[in-house]
Formats: C-alpha cells, sequence, structure tokens
C-alpha cells in the first residue's frame, strides 16, 4: 500500500547574524510534527530554508564590507550548524540563492505578467526594511512601522504590481467557508475584519532602487520584490517550474504551513492570491504560532535580549531545550523565557517527574530482584485505574497531535507520567518487599511501572530525538514491534520478566541558585565572542578628509544629554555604563572613557550625544548612541560639554 504524504514546512529564514532561541521555536515545533508524522507511518517532506534576498540583507553586507552572497553563506552554515545541534530532521533545506528557485520565480514572474494579473505602474509610498513590507499611510502607528515599530522610508519607483484585489473575494469565501484552514481561528477573524474586508490594494512586486533580489527577466533593473521571491519557495523547493517536478506533483499542496504569528498575514492572503493566480490549489492549513518573549518583549537582536542557543543546548541538553519551548509556548499564544522558568521546568518536570520515574522503577528491580521481575505476577486493585489512565492518555495525546497543540500533548503524556508515579504511592513496593507472599504483587507492581514507562517514551519520541533510547537501555526495552507508535495503545506488550541496567540520572536536577550565576556567565562569554567575531571596518588610512554635504552633516542627530549616573563596566578598563537624560528619554550609553573620567565626575555632566546611531552590543548589553570627546596627540580625552552647565537637555546641536 502506498504511504499517504504530509508536507509541512518552515518559514524560509532571514539570515540573521545572532540566532537566538526563539528562531529555534518554529523550526522545532515543525520538527516534532513531521517526527510524529513519520511515526504514524506517513511520507513525510519537512522542508525548511534561507530567504536570502532584499534590500535589507544588502545594507548588512554592506555595512560589514562584505557581498551579499559571501554575508548570506556565511550565515546559512550556522544556520544548519544550529539545526544539527537541536537534531531537525528536515527533508530539503531551500536556499532563495539556489539557481533552480532563481529560475522557477522568474518564470512565475513571467506567467503572471502574462497573463495579466502583473502590471506595470509607479509606487510612491512607505517601506519598512526590517520588515520588507509596503504600508500605506493610515496603516502606520504614530508614524512608524505597525510590525515592529521602526521608522518606515518614504520610496517612489517604478514598480510592478501584482492585483491582490481580484483575489479578495475568493481569499474572504475560503476563509468563511474553511473555519480551520487558518488557526487559531482568532487570527482569521482579524485576517478578515482587518484586512480583506476594508479592501486590499494592489501589491508593488519589484523593486529597482537596489539590486540584491531576483532580476525580472523581462525588465532588467526591476528586482522581485522578496516575498513573491520567498513564498514562492514552499513550490519552487518541490520542482515546480523546473524540468522534473515529480515531488511537486506528489506532495502539493502542502498539508501545513507552520509561521509565526507576524507573517500569517502573508501566508493567508498574499500566497493564496498568488496560488490562485498560478490556478494552483492552496494549502491545506496555515498554523500561526506565538512567540518566544522576554518580559513580555519579541526576542530580537535589536531589542537586545537574544538568547543563545547554543549555550543552552550544551548546558542543558537537547531534549531539554526542546520540552521547555514546546512545553512553554501554548498554542497560539506567547511564551515568556526565563532561566528560571527553563530551570523549573527540567526540574520538576523532567528530573522530578519523568527522570525519577524511571531511575526510580530501574532502582527498585535491581534492588528487589537483582535487575530482572519474575514470571509469576499477581494483580493489585490498582492496576485498573493506570491502564485506563494510559489507554486514555494514548488517544488524548494523537488527538493533540493532530491538532498540533503540542503543549497540551505534553500535558497529556505528564498526566500518564504523574498517575504512574502516584501508582508507586498506592501500591507501595518498600512495604511489598518486607513480606515474602507478596513478591508477586510486587513483581506486578514493578511491570505495569515499566510497562507505562514504555508508553510514555514512544510518546515522547516526536518531542525528544534522544531520550527514549536512554530509557529502553535503562528498561530493558528493545527498538521494534513494542516501541511503534501503534503499540500505545495495548497495554502488556513489554515481556513480564523485564530487565533493567540502571544506569546514570537522564535528567540530573540543577542546582537553581548556582546555574543561574553561571548561566549568566556563559551568556556573557558568548555574546563577547559574538562582538569579537564581527568583521572589523577596514582600518582607513590616513588620507586627505573627504568632504561632506550640508545633508551629509545633518543625518547625524546631536543632542544635549545629561548624565545621571555612571559605572565601571566589570572586566573592561575602557568603558563605563552611562545613563543619560536626553529630553524625556533616558538611555543606556557606553563611553570608553574610564581611563579618563570617573563614574562620580560623570554624573551631572552636560555631554553631546550622536543620538540616531545604530544600537550596538557592548559587552552583553546595547548601547544607544555615542557621547562625544576630543583625543589629543597622546591619547588624552576630553569631553565635548556644553558652555552653559544647565543648559536643557534634549536640546538639538547643530
Ligand atoms: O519572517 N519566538 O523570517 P524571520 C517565536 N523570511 N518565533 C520567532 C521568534 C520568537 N522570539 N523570532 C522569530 C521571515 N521567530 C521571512 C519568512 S516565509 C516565506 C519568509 C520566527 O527570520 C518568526 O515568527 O524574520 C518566523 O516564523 C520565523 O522565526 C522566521 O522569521
Ligand atoms: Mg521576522
Amino acid at each position: 500500500m502506498e504511504k499517504e504524504k504530509f508536507y509541512i514546512t518552515t518559514p524560509i529564514y532571514y539570515p540573521s547574524d545572532k540566532l537566538h532561541i526563539g528562531h529555534s521555536y518554529c523550526t522545532v515545533a515543525t520538527d516534532t510534527m513531521a517526527r510524529y508524522k513519520r511515526l504514524r507511518g506517513y511520507d513525510v517532506m519537512f522542508l525548511t530554508g534561507s530567504d536570502e534576498h532584499g534590500q535589507k540583507i544588502e545594507r548588512i553586507a554592506k555595512a560589514q564590507n562584505t557581498t551579499p552572497k559571501a554575508y548570506t553563506d556565511k550565515v546559512v552554515a550556522t544556520f544548519k550548524d544550529l539545526w544539527g545541534k537541536l537534531d531537525i530532521s528536515y527533508d530539503k533545506f531551500i536556499r532563495t540563492t539556489d539557481d533552480y528557485h532563481v529560475k522557477a520565480v522568474q518564470k512565475i514572474f513571467k506567467k503572471l505578467y502574462d497573463q495579466g494579473d502583473i502590471y506595470k505602474s509607479e509606487y510612491e509610498g512607505l517601506y519598512c526594511t526590517p520588515c520588507e513590507t509596503f504600508f500605506t499611510e493610515h496603516q502606520l502607528v504614530d508614524g512608524k512601522c505597525p510590525d515592529c515599530g521602526r521608522e518606515v522610508e518614504k520610496v517612489k519607483e517604478e514598480s510592478y504590481f501584482f492585483k491582490l484585489s481580484k483575489y479578495q473575494d475568493r481569499i474572504i469565501k475560503h476563509m468563511e467557508e474553511n473555519p480551520e484552514w487558518l488557526e487559531p481561528s482568532t487570527r482569521q477573524k482579524e485576517m478578515i475584519n482587518n484586512f480583506l474586508k476594508p479592501g486590499l490594494e494592489d501589491l508593488a512586486v519589484s523593486r529597482t532602487s537596489f539590486t540584491w533580489g531576483i532580476p525580472v527577466e523581462f525588465d532588467p533593473g526591476h528586482i522581485v520584490y522578496v516575498w513573491i521571491d520567498a513564498l514562492s519557495n514552499y513550490i519552487t523547493a518541490l520542482g515546480y517550474g523546473s524540468e522534473d517536478d515529480s515531488l511537486f506533483k506528489k506532495f502539493w499542496p502542502a498539508d501545513v504551513h507552520v509561521v509565526g504569528k507576524e507573517i500569517v498575514r502573508f501566508h493567508s492572503i498574499i500566497w493564496p492570491a498568488m496560488l490562485m493566480a498560478l490556478d494552483l490549489p492552496l494549502p491545506k492549513k496555515i498554523f500561526g504560532h506565538g512567540w518566544l518573549v522576554i518580559n513580555g518583549n519579541k526576542m530580537s537582536k535589536s531589542v537586545g535580549n537574544v538568547v543563545d542557543p547554543f549555550v543552552l543546548v550544551n548546558k542543558y541538553g537537547l531534549d531539554a531545550i526542546r520540552y521547555f519551548l514546546l512545553r512553554e509556548i501554548a498554542f497560539g499564544q506567547d511564551g515568556n523565557f526565563s532561566n528560571e522558568a527553563l530551570i523549573q521546568r527540567i526540574n520538576s518536570d523532567l528530573a522530578n517527574d519523568l527522570g525519577n520515574l524511571v531511575s526510580r522503577t530501574a532502582g527498585m528491580i535491581e534492588k528487589y530482584f537483582g535487575g530482572k521481575l519474575p514470571s509469576q505476577q499477581k494483580e493489585t486493585e490498582f492496576d485498573a485505574d493506570l491502564i485506563r489512565v494510559a489507554k486514555e492518555t494514548a488517544n488524548n495525546v494523537e488527538e493533540k497531535m493532530e491538532k498540533m497543540l503540542f503543549s497540551d500533548a505534553l500535558e497529556e503524556i505528564w498526566t500518564l507520567i504523574r498517575r504512574t508515579n502516584k501508582y508507586i504511592d498506592e501500591t507501595q513496593p518498600w512495604i511489598l518487599i518486607k513480606d515474602e507472599d507478596k513478591k508477586d504483587v510486587l513483581a506486578n507492581a514493578l511491570y505495569n511501572v515499566a510497562e507505562s514507562i514504555r508508553i510514555v517514551s514512544i510518546m515522547i519520541q516526536p518531542f525528544m530525538p534522544k531520550t527514549p533510547a536512554l530509557i529502553w537501555e535503562q528498561i530493558g526495552i528493545k527498538e521494534g514491534e513494542i516501541t511503534k507508535w501503534d503499540s500505545i495503545k495495548e497495554w502488556g506488550l513489554l515481556g513480564r520478566e523485564v530487565a533493567v541496567s540502571k544506569g546514570e540520572a537522564i535528567f540530573p536536577r540543577i542546582d537553581m541558585k548556582k546555574e543561574l550565576a553561571e548561566l549568566e556567565e556563559a551568556m556573557k562569554v558568548a555574546q563577547a565572542q559574538a562582538v569579537a567575531n564581527q568583521p572589523k571596518k577596514e582600518e582607513k588610512e590616513e588620507e586627505a578628509v573627504e568632504e561632506i554635504t550640508i545633508d551629509d552633516f545633518l543625518k547625524v542627530q546631536l543632542k544635549v544629554g545629561e548624565v545621571i549616573s555612571s559605572e565601571k563596566v566589570k572586566k573592561s578598563k575602557k568603558l563605563l555604563r552611562n545613563v543619560v537624560k536626553i529630553g524625556d528619554e533616558e538611555r543606556v550609553i557606553f563611553s570608553g572613557i574610564s581611563e579618563h573620567y570617573s563614574p562620580e565626575e560623570m554624573v551631572g555632566k552636560r555631554v553631546i550625544v550622536v543620538t540616531n546611531l545604530k544600537p550596538r552590543k557592548m559587552m552583553g548589553e546595547y548601547s544607544y548612541g555615542m557621547i562625544l570627546a576630543g583625543e589629543d596627540s597622546d591619547g588624552n580625552l576630553s569631553l565635548a560639554t556644553v558652555d552653559k552647565a544647565d543648559f536643557e537637555s534634549g536640546s538639538e546641536v547643530g
């Protein structure tokens, strides 16, 4: 019989220098689903990749004095390292710079142009480069990007447009007729009410003001808008538009696109419109997940609260991190990351509930029976309820997994783990052992616990790639029929004569206090390394001073700021960490003047601050601006200040 197919995708990621644990969530969730479906016998295609074109990447590369391709090559290598580290079982990794993708996107663009879905006009409006998104004036919030809160730029360019408006009614109809197409359903309502019903505008789908993108074949100078390029990956990866499209024929439509909530709009409006225009079926589901946040803020490089996934995995092990991510973020909602929350979960759910269950059981079988249970066993009054919970759990876990409710599925599995621990307390093996006549009852109790552990170990497989084998080794379970997914529904498959080999604790308990201190240190080292590894700006030779125009000068925003506190940065000879009041605002600004000014001298000074400098990370924290100082030929520094000592902070300098 031919296997049923299952095609699942993650978004393709923007190459970013600093991968954080939030990035891992989407991929780990998708991987978990892919593993689950494989265990259930599906022929799975799991796609991930990198989204490498666009103005944002071009600018980053320029700032790093490198080419976009060299930059993305470097970052894609770290992506692959991270996915390896997290044991992500993707079947294909697509790069939008791959030749077959470029060609297929050009074909798609040409087809849409030839059939009149794309036309040429002029774009005048606002663009958020970090989000690679066009906005209209009324979509802005306080004049800034509604998605990320950053400044937008005015653009006026000749541009090709895609007739998005033409598909509006069909998309609304599709959503209304398929309430489970976009989940959670609240997102579907949001899309209909906020975007579709007010009316879609045609979408600018080419750019001319920069070059890092896929050229429009028939109009050189235009490059394809990065979202048209990116969304196409889901079909070009399967060979759509190439000579061999057998995978496309087999796997399209996708069973589910897993995406973060901030990009649901692209996947539920622009992508379906593109597919309708191409006369292709729509994906069966779009799953919009929440974010891993720190104190309510999305983790991001620019917010400066990134957490290094490599550090976390090295320290706690892969399975603990995967467990935490999928347990902590409930479906559709955000989940908070903190080291305390992570350690708390490891100690209570993993070390205590699961780890302890396994080592207690192996320990008792070893101690009471020399490592092997006798086949002579006698039932207890407590068995029926344990078996009932095990069977219920198996059904509930499948139900939650089918809906990709990972946190709920884990909750179900832990219900069985806790129930099993309770069964040990009910049967009281340590009392039974005192009575020679009850050896058969004791053997039966320990057998039931081992059988329950078997079922648990199978159900955690999609979430935790490493732990099941460790459990099997200790409980003497051989991989085979009794570790297949469907065996979770049958009680009693484990041979009666369980033979254990007790090993190390699978999840050792962590000393919270000691750990938090150590962790902070490890993060600092990792971040300092990341800063040190940033390519240095080319050292400029002494050369004739380049003249700038007044416009160049006006780009630099200078303001008067008052230093309200200052402290030495530990481990740095030069740095002071200052808090500077600029008008109503307070900012952290680092300055390399510790050898010339003491923190006490700094406080109260009115200094000149460059306020529109891109935030820079120093010593694990962001510095938001620069305090100006003069340097003489001996290297002595003197701060630039204002002549009147009480001159108002926040005043413009220029
Ligand atoms: O949006 N918590 O790429 P991207 C959870 N290239 N998920 C997070 C997260 C966090 N803190 N931070 C990021 C793009 N993500 C486009 C996609 S698809 C055709 C093009 C998730 O690198 C985010 O929600 O900005 C998104 O799903 C994914 O990482 C990639 O984000
Ligand atoms: Mg993003």
